[in-house]
C-alpha cells in the first residue's frame, strides 16, 4: 500500500503536488507536513504534520506512524533567500537531505524525491541548450547544497541501493502557492502587477533568459517520474528539464498583449548577479528518452492561463 509524505508541503510546489497526488491516490494516503503550525485551507482535505525536517526524531516518527513509503522533501531555502542566510540554507537543504536519505538506508521507506534545480550550473556552463553532463560551478549557496545533494543521492543510490530520484526544476511558475526566495519568481510577481494595474519593476534586466515551467508541467513530470518503472530512471544524481525560456522583455511583450497599458522597469538588484550564472536554456533529452517526458505549456499559454487567475489583491488562491 502505497502513503505518501510530502515535505514542505505549503510551498509552491508543495501545495499543488499534495493536491494532485491526493487526487490520484486518495487523500488519505498522502500525507502533507510542514514546518508550519497553521494548515492551509488546499491541505486541508487529508493528514497533516508539523514538522522540521531537521528534527530526525520527530521525522522518524512520523514516517512510522504513518507507515510511509514514499517521501517527496521540498523543504529548502531558495536562491535569494539562501545567499542572505548562508549558514542556514546550508544545514536546512542538507541535514534535511540526509535526515530522509537515511530513511531509505535504514529500510523505513522505499522510494524519494528530491529536487535539484537550474542553480546547480554555474558561469562556465554553456548557457544554451545546456547538456545534462557538463561544466558545473555554481556560485551560489543554493546552488553549491543542490550540487552537493545530487552527489549524495547518486552516492546513496550506487552504496545502499536506495530509490531515489530528482529533477533539475528551472523557475517554476504558478498561482496557487506563491513562490518566496527565488531568482526567478519576478515571473510570478508581475502577474500580480499587470492584474493589479500597477507598473512592475523588475529585479532583472530586460535580456536575461531564463529557463522557465507552468507548476502543471512540472507537477507532471514529477509524478510521472515517481511512477515510472525503476529501471527507465538511468540517472541518479537528477534529471534536466527544459520547459521554456524567455527574458523579462518577452513575458511583459506577452502579457501586454492582453493588458495594453501595463508599464514595467528594470531595477536589477543583487538577484542579477545570480541569473547571469545560471542557463538560458536547457537541453533534457534524457528526461525525454528515459521516462517520456514531454512540456505541455508556451508562453502564451502560461501567460493566459497566470492572468486568468493571479488575484489582483495579491492573496493566493486556494
Ligand atoms: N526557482 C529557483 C530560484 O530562483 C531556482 O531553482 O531560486
Amino acid at each position: 500500500m502505497k502513503k505518501i509524505m510530502v515535505i514542505g508541503a505549503s510551498g509552491q510546489i508543495g501545495t499543488e503536488l499534495v493536491v494532485t497526488l491526493r487526487q490520484q491516490f486518495g487523500a488519505q494516503n498522502v500525507i502533507a507536513s510542514d514546518v508550519k503550525d497553521t494548515v492551509k485551507d488546499a491541505l486541508k482535505d487529508g493528514p497533516y504534520e508539523q514538522l522540521d525536517v531537521m528534527d530526525n526524531d520527530s521525522l522518524r516518527a512520523i514516517v512510522k506512524k504513518h507507515g510511509v513509503t514514499e517521501m517527496y522533501l521540498l523543504a529548502a531555502l531558495l536562491s535569494a533567500t539562501a545567499e542572505k542566510h548562508p549558514d542556514f540554507a546550508w544545514k536546512l537543504n542538507m541535514e534535511g537531505l540526509f535526515n530522509v536519505l537515511n530513511l531509505a538506508k535504514d529500510k523505513l521507506i522505499d522510494k524519494i524525491f528530491w529536487p535539484s534545480s537550474i542553480a546547480v550550473f554555474g558561469s562556465n556552463t554553456p548557457k544554451d541548450n545546456t547538456p545534462q553532463y557538463t561544466i558545473m560551478e555554481p556560485s551560489t549557496v543554493y546552488g553549491i547544497s543542490k550540487l552537493a545533494g545530487e552527489r549524495w543521492c547518486e552516492y546513496y543510490a550506487k552504496q545502499y541501493n536506495i530509490d531515489v530520484r530528482s529533477i533539475r526544476y528551472p523557475g517554476l511558475i504558478s498561482y496557487t502557492s506563491l513562490p518566496g526566495g527565488g531568482t526567478t519568481d519576478y515571473a510570478v510577481d508581475i502577474f500580480y502587477s499587470a492584474n493589479r494595474g500597477d507598473n512592475y519593476t523588475c529585479f532583472l534586466s530586460e535580456k536575461t533568459a531564463l529557463p522557465m515551467m507552468y507548476m502543471e508541467d512540472a507537477i507532471r513530470a514529477t509524478i510521472s517520474l515517481m511512477e515510472s518503472p525503476i529501471d527507465n530512471i538511468k540517472i541518479r544524481s537528477s534529471y534536466n528539464l527544459g520547459g521554456i525560456s524567455f527574458t523579462p522583455e518577452e513575458i511583459y511583450a506577452e502579457i501586454k498583449k492582453s493588458r495594453p497599458d501595463f508599464k514595467i522597469e528594470y531595477n536589477p538588484d543583487f538577484r542579477q548577479k545570480i541569473a547571469d550564472s545560471w542557463p538560458s536554456s536547457i537541453n533534457d533529452q534524457h528526461a525525454q528518452n528515459d521516462w517520456g517526458w514531454s512540456g505541455k505549456y508556451d508562453l502564451e499559454k502560461l501567460c493566459k492561463i497566470m492572468l486568468a487567475n493571479v488575484l489582483d489583491d495579491g492573496i493566493e488562491v486556494k
